[in-house]
């Protein structure tokens, strides 16, 4: 196996090891005013919502994970099921890896042999060209192309890159991709300063990937001999500061919130604050490696309840319907946003 192919498994297994119950999104700075004479019936509750202007079912999806190896192949092949029988999207992991080598092509295409019909998303850095991006699409017949933003994991990966000159590719695959371009970060959370860059450049959807769970600065250290940058491993952007940020942009942006999210809880706050639609990796794969197929089946038809239940105590029969409700912050999260400067 070739070292970028070792790599996707060593992600998954560190990953799952650094998984906390508890996530440090600062989502539970954010308090929720519930009606409790709503005048709603829990049926009327519509939790359909858009992913880059795709109709989705349900406003959460797998957000992208993996692929590259037989081991992470055997995963997609599950993901892609579950997203199946429940109508959820789904997100590949990076394909660079297929595009390198033709034998981790499989452990990518397994995602649309086993979701023919649903939303499915590519995956690239932000260092690929136009013509890896079109063979990335075609290895899925991808409905859209995520394009994630990682310097932090690259510069603490003993092998990663360590010159970021992306900005002008970006715009070409923004300009030229047949499909939608959402620009992701992994886990440190996009901040207004790239933001503005963004919004210049023409991309219409982005996923903030907020500090608070699965995080690559972590990750990567802990591939390292010395593991040296620990002191690096709090230095993002919470999910909850992330979407306060983007605030501003509202306007520009479809946004897409994910980074540490457990519960249904976390979705609906996420909403509230703006974001149209959430993406969620680390729980669901904790779920499938502890509970299996059937259990992650199950945490996925409880969550679209229990998400349709917090929009009742709010008197929200629709995701728009939630763009309009106030949010509570706590100081620390007040303070945050009166230091944000554009
Ligand atoms: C990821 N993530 C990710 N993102 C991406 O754009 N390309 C990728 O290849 C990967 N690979 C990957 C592997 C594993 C094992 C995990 C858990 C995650 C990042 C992911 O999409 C997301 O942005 C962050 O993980 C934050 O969300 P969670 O995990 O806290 O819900």
């Amino acid at each position: 196996m070739n070292i970028q192919a070792h790599r996707k498994d060593e992600h998954v297994i560190i990953a799952e090891k650094q998984y906390q119950e508890n996530a440090q999104t600062d989502l539970n700075e954010v308090q929720l005013m519930f009606d409790s004479l709503p005048e709603l019936a829990l049926d009327e509750i519509d939790i359909s919502t858009k992913l880059a202007n795709y109709p989705i079912a349900a406003p959460f999806f797998i957000n992208a994970m993996t692929g590259g190896s037989p081991e992470t192949g055997k995963l997609n092949a599950r993901l892609a099921k579950i997203a199946a029988a429940n109508g959820l999207a789904l997100a590949t992991g990076s394909q660079s890896v297929a595009l390198a080598d033709s034998t981790a092509v499989s452990s990518f295409q397994v995602v649309r042999q086993n979701d023919p019909t649903g939303m499915i998303l590519a995956n690239l850095g932000a260092s690929h060209g136009l013509d890896h991006a079109l063979k990335a699409i075609a290895m899925t017949n991808a409905q859209a192309l995520e394009i994630h933003l990682n310097p932090a994991q690259e510069l603490v990966m003993p092998e990663g890159d360590r010159s970021f000159y992306w900005l002008e590719n970006l715009k070409q695959l923004v300009d030229e991709c047949p499909v939608p371009v959402i620009v992701k970060e992994v886990g440190m959370g996009l901040t207004p300063k790239t933001l503005n860059k963004l919004q210049q450049i023409g991309v219409k959807y982005v996923d903030l990937a907020g500090h608070g769970g699965t995080n690559f600065v972590t990750i990567e250290n802990q591939r390292r001999h010395r593991k040296e940058y620990s002191f690096m491993a709090d230095s993002g952007l919470s999910t909850a500061k992330s979407l306060l940020a983007v605030q501003a942009y509202r306007e520009n942006f479809s946004i897409t919130a994910s980074g540490g999210i457990r519960n249904a809880l976390d979705i609906v706050k996420c909403l509230v604050l703006g974001a149209d639609n959430v993406g969620i990796s680390g729980l669901f794969l904790h779920t499938l490696i502890k509970q299996g197929d059937a259990g992650l089946d199950q945490l996925i038809k409880d969550l679209k309840i229990e998400v349709a239940k917090i929009m009742l105590l709010l008197g929200c029969r629709s995701i728009s319907d939630l763009h309009h409700e106030n949010v509570f912050l706590s100081e620390k999260l007040l303070a945050f946003q009166q230091q944000l400067t554009h």
